[in-house]
C-alpha cells in the first residue's frame, strides 16, 4: 500500500491517483489548455496523444505504488469536471517532496492550484514518510505558478539557473519551501 491515500479532499476540489480511466477527461483539458500548458511544460512540447497520456497513467500507478511520485487527477466536487493535475515527487530522499501542478485554462484563477498544492502539502507531513520539507519551484517568470506558494506560505528558498526548456521559460529558476513544524503551525 503506498504511503499517500488513492484520494485527498479539498473545499471544492477531489485529488484522485491517475489512473488510465480518465485518460480522455484529461486529453479533453489538455486540449482545451494547450497554449498555456506549452508555454510551461516540457511535456507539452507538443500535443500529447491519447496513447502518449495512457503510457503517462500507467508509469504514473507504478510510481505511486512504490512511493516514488504521486500523481492525481483534480476534478471539481460539483459537478465533477476534470480540471487539472497535481503531483508529489521524491527528490533523493523522502525527507524533502515536490509539488508540481497545472489547471485547465478555463478554470485558472479560482484558487485551485492553491487548494490542490495545501491538500498535498498536508498529505505530505501526515503521512509516515517522515517528511521534512515541501517545496515547489517554477521558472521565475511563471508569475501565476510562483503566486501559489507564496499564498500559502512557503518562504522563498533559493534563485537557481536552469535550462530553457520551454517558450515561457528565462532559464532562472525559484524554489519555495515550507518546513513541517511551520506547515502545522500555520494549520493548527
Ligand atoms: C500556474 C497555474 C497552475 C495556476 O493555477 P490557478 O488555479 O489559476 O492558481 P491559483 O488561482 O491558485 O493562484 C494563482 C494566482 O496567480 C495570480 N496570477 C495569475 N496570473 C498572474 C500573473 N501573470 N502575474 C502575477 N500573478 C498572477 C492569480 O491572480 C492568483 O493569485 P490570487 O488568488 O492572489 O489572485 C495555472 O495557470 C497553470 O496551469 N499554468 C500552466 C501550467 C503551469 O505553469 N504549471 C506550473 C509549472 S511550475
Amino acid at each position: 500500500m503506498s504511503a499517500l491515500p488513492n484520494e485527498l479532499l479539498g473545499q471544492r476540489l477531489r485529488l484522485s491517483r491517475a489512473t488510465l480511466d480518465d485518460v480522455d477527461e484529461v486529453l479533453a483539458a489538455i486540449v482545451a489548455s494547450f497554449a498555456e500548458l506549452h508555454t510551461w511544460m516540457t511535456w507539452a512540447e507538443t500535443m500529447p496523444t491519447r496513447e502518449s497520456l495512457a503510457a503517462f497513467a500507467s508509469e504514473s500507478l507504478t510510481r505511486f505504488d512504490s512511493d516514488d511520485k504521486w500523481s492525481y487527477w483534480m476534478r471539481e466536487l460539483d459537478g465533477g469536471l476534470l480540471v487539472g493535475s497535481a503531483a508529489l515527487t521524491r527528490r533523493g530522499g523522502v525527507d524533502e517532496l515536490e509539488i508540481g501542478y497545472w489547471v485547465r485554462t478555463d478554470r485558472t484563477g479560482r484558487g485551485y492550484a492553491t487548494e490542490a498544492a495545501s491538500v498535498l502539502t498536508s498529505a505530505a507531513f501526515n503521512s509516515d514518510l517522515g517528511v521534512a520539507t515541501v517545496k515547489i519551484s517554477m521558472d521565475r517568470a511563471n508569475s501565476a505558478s510562483a503566486a501559489v506558494p507564496q499564498k500559502l506560505g512557503f518562504e522563498r528558498d533559493v534563485e537557481y539557473e536552469r535550462d530553457i526548456l520551454t517558450p515561457g521559460h528565462s532559464g532562472q529558476g525559484v524554489a519555495w519551501v515550507v518546513r513541517r513544524d511551520n506547515w502545522q503551525n500555520r494549520t493548527r
